[in-house]
């Protein structure tokens, strides 16, 4: 192993939040054995491709990646390629033998073995390890935090998805859920708090089932003997343990399930101020037929009760949504139910797709793909000009109204203006002036457009800002 040691690796990372919290565990392991990151694709050794596989597109986009990259290894023939993540659990050995420029595989529970998979690619093999497992958290790892602003960061809390939707890959390439050992989230927090950061969301599949008693992570609470049960740690229990680290640290999470989320998470973001008031509610369709096909296990009332229930613990909750377009035998009337749910739900954003078959799920063996794409692609088109109408509107009320954000970066349109998300998680703009990054500002919303929010700073916020410091009493 040691000629490689001291070598550059650049990490590119598609697919969902867990994937970018995936490469921080990686760069943290390649780091301990020797590996610098590198934001230079050109000057890296070593260059990782941490894969999605969730719909065909995800995966075409990487083919496609993977054919610039194969220039790139013309050149340098030392060069090392490794694909991480869900294409790699999915293809396994298929990818290499598809790709000829792929040294290694790795699925995402194998990360640890990397400078050993790497090791071997040096002496002139190629590697794979594509285990899943049913304890592997990466619990003490202390991430490496890449591409950071420095204010705002994801933690892991469980890894896998026992649910299996009917139309999802996750199951398949993430493995079996498992929850993280709450003592080192917490710690995770803590040093995030210290480092700086003021802002951690909480990742996971679903959020809601996370589950620790006494011994170690389980799933099923009703499972558990009473001692158990009494010492268990459940999400809502995790988030205000988190939420204690500081006042000053504002929480996130996501992503919960309507079957799963409680009054008692509910009832734990109306206590503490610093968990932000929104929820990402996947949906996915508003027609109970549908949604028991996709085996999502509610239907169209059990969402609207969540919905319903959100709004009457915390009236200004933000709720985003994920919607599927044209799942299996969806008829036009069912379509219609999906944007009937959307306008009473009166989401404030939602991430729209249309439905695409992932081969080994269970829609793909038991179920013709049978809306033609026309169709998906129109009926899609129509749920997304709703969700604007929707947002535009929504925005619109917010004019006039002061919101708390936490300044992340730089504006990308303006060097004058600073970006951040206010509680409800929508982007916000203002001028610069005196404030800096990583503060809480309150902003007099003047403008709005479907995606943000755009007005002045009116002062930092009393409750997360100790306004009466000295040097802040200018602010
Ligand atoms: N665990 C989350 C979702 C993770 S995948 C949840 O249960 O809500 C993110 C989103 O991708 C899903 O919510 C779904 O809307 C979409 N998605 C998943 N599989 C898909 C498929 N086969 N075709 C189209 N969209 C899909
Ligand atoms: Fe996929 Fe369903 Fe699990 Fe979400 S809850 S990751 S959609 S199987
Ligand atoms: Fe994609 Fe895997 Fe996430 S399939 S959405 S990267 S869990």
């Amino acid at each position: 192993m040691g000629k490689i040691k001291n070598k550059q690796l650049y990490i590119e990372s598609y697919g969902c939040a867990m994937n970018f919290a995936d490469s921080e565990v990686v760069a943290s392991i390649m780091a301990e054995n020797g590996y610098t990151t590198t934001n230079e694709e050109s000057s890296a050794d070593i260059v990782f491709i941490n894969t999605c596989s969730i719909r065909d597109n995800a995966e075409q986009k990487i083919r496609n990646r993977l054919t610039q990259l194969r220039g790139n290894k013309k050149r340098n023939n030392d060069l090392i390629v490794g694909i991480l993540g869900c294409m790699a659990e999915r293809l396994k050995d298929k990818l290499m033998e598809e790709e000829k420029l792929v040294d290694i595989v790795v699925g995402p529970d194998a990360y640890r073995d990397l400078p050993h998979l790497v090791a071997e690619v040096d002496d002139g093999a190629k590697a794979i390890n594509v285990l899943l497992s049913l304890e592997e958290t990466y619990a003490e790892i202390t991430p490496t935090r890449l591409n950071s602003n420095g204010v705002t960061a994801f933690i892991s809390i469980m890894r896998g998805c026992d649910n299996m939707c009917s139309f999802c890959v996750v199951p398949f390439t993430r493995g079996r859920e498992r929850s993280r050992d709450p003592h080192t989230i917490v710690k995770e927090a803590q040093e995030l708090f210290d480092a700086g950061y003021k802002e951690v969301t909480l990742l996971g599949q679903n959020v809601d089932s996370y589950l620790w008693y006494g011994g170690g992570p389980k799933k099923e609470f009703k499972k558990l003997t009473e001692e158990e049960q009494a010492n268990s740690i459940d999400f809502a229990k995790l988030l205000e343990m988190v939420a204690q680290v500081s006042p000053k640290l504002r929480v996130r999470f996501s992503t919960s399930h309507p079957k799963d989320i409680t009054d008692d998470v509910l009832y734990a973001m109306a206590r503490h101020q610093n968990i932000c008031n929104y929820i990402h509610l996947p949906a996915q369709s508003g027609n109970s037929r549908i949604l028991e096909k996709m085996n999502r296990t509610y239907d169209r009332e059990w969402y609207m009760g969540k919905v319903e229930r959100i709004r009457e613990i915390i009236p200004d909750c933000g709720i985003s949504c994920d919607i599927i377009a044209g799942f299996c035998t969806e008829t036009e009337e069912e379509h219609k139910d999906t944007l009937s749910l959307m306008e009473w739900s009166q989401f404030d954003f939602s991430y729209m797709y249309y439905y695409s078959e992932r081969p080994g799920t269970l829609a793909a063996r038991k179920f013709a793909d049978d809306v033609p794409l026309d169709v998906k692609k129109r009926r899609l088109t129509e749920i997304i000009e709703l969700q604007n109408e929707v947002s535009r509107s929504k925005n619109k009320e917010r004019e006039g109204t002061v919101v708390t954000v936490l300044v992340e970066a730089e504006s990308k349109r303006s060097d004058q203006d600073w970006m951040g998300k206010c509680d409800q998680h929508i982007v916000t703009i203002f001028p610069k002036e005196h404030y800096q990054k990583g503060q809480y500002v309150d902003v007099l919303i003047e403008r709005t457009t479907t995606t943000s929010l755009i007005g002045k700073a009116i002062g930092l916020n009393p409750f997360f800002e100790d306004v009466t410091e000295p040097e802040k009493a200018l602010a």
